[in-house]
């Protein structure tokens, strides 16, 4: 067994699951500000070290994602973030990547940048702490899109930035994400995801990346958020299933799931029936931000000194998710 397979195991198995809390300082100024916190780098920091001190970090967490900013910053009592996350026995984690931008060629487009400096860039993470990594494409479905030229050079972009991040010891989290926008159905979500991670693994393949020592964080299969058509979740479970079975070799240890704006619960149901009806060898579990963090967030944001508070929200949640990764949730 690798070393990057070792880790990739640690992180995912026995039911547990990676909490996403890599948001940029945009992104958090947006969750924060939308419950009326004010978005200092205190603040941001007073939220996550909450959650990262939480009980349901030994049983349910295997990894955490972190910011640039966050794997810098140090708790309280002077702890380092990654030795904080590694004392609770999970994996501290970094999103590498530098954010999507407009796709020269097809601009209605995005193209996710950040390869430029890498490898030095991951060092420096890698010296902090780092043990696995995240770098995230986008593709939108719509009458034209995703076009070829968008599905081509992000998995190029996701295959380069692998081959960097495996020669400095980690574990790269590879995360194509098919977004739920639109009023499309889960059969093109079907269609298009199969595309596109299929695109994703010949690339992978190409630069040699040892696909024992990723972890494939893809979206589910669902309809599109404005889709008049309903979905049941027992087909969503089966269509993801067969998309997954179909598309990614055997050698990944393992898929984490984003949770891309499915609610709390549907994000927990839809991976519990993925888990009860999961005939392939992969252990399927969840690498959830928002389906992870809202109740906690909006918890918390009414006292931000209540650590006690936000924890057991959080706690439950994470309870909640590492059931539904073994398929022994109920409602
Ligand atoms: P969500 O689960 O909120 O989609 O976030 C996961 C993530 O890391 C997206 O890149």
């Amino acid at each position: 067994m690798s070393e990057l397979n070792k880790i990739a195991l640690k992180i995912l198995s026995n039911g547990k699951g990676i909490l996403a809390a890599d948001e940029s300082t945009g992104t958090m100024t947006k969750r924060l500000e939308s419950v009326n916190v004010l978005s200092s780098a205190e603040n941001r920091l007073l939220f996550r070290e909450t959650l990262f001190s939480s009980e349901s970090m030994k049983n349910c967490i295997g990894g955490v994602i972190l910011y640039d900013e966050t794997i810098k910053q140090l708790t309280n009592s002077n702890k380092s973030i990654p030795d904080l996350i590694s004392s609770a026995g999970a994996v501290p984690g970094i999103k590498v990547d530098t954010g999507a931008k407009v796709l020269a060629g097809s601009p209605e487009e995005k193209i996710t940048e950040g390869l430029d400096g890498l490898r030095e860039r991951l060092k420096e993470y890698y010296q902090l702490g780092a043990q696995f990594t995240k770098w995230r494409g986008v593709y939108s479905i719509s009458n034209k899109y995703p076009s070829k030229l968008s599905i081509y050079s992000n998995a190029h972009a996701l295959a380069r930035y692998s081959a960097l991040v495996q020669e400095c010891k980690m574990v790269p989290i590879v995360e194509p994400e098919v977004l739920m926008d639109g009023n499309h159905s889960a059969e093109d979500c079907f269609n298009i995801t199969s595309e596109v991670i299929k695109k994703c693994f010949e690339e992978l393949i190409l630069h040699k990346v040892d696909l024992s020592g990723i972890i494939l964080k893809p979206n589910m299969i669902l309809a599109g958020a404005n889709s008049e058509k309903k979905t049941s979740n027992e087909e969503i479970a089966k269509l993801t299933l067969k998309c997954l079975r179909e598309n990614v070799p055997s050698d990944v240890p393992g898929i984490a799931f984003l949770s891309g704006g499915q609610s709390e619960v549907e994000a927990t149901e839809n991976l519990n029936l993925i888990n009860k009806n999961n005939d392939t060898n992969f252990i399927m579990t969840y690498s959830y931000g928002r389906a992870l963090q809202q109740s906690a967030l909006k918890f918390w944001s009414k006292d931000i000194e209540n650590t006690e508070g936000t924890q057991k929200v959080f706690n439950h949640r994470a309870n909640m998710c590492t059931l539904a990764a073994q398929g022994k949730w109920s409602a």
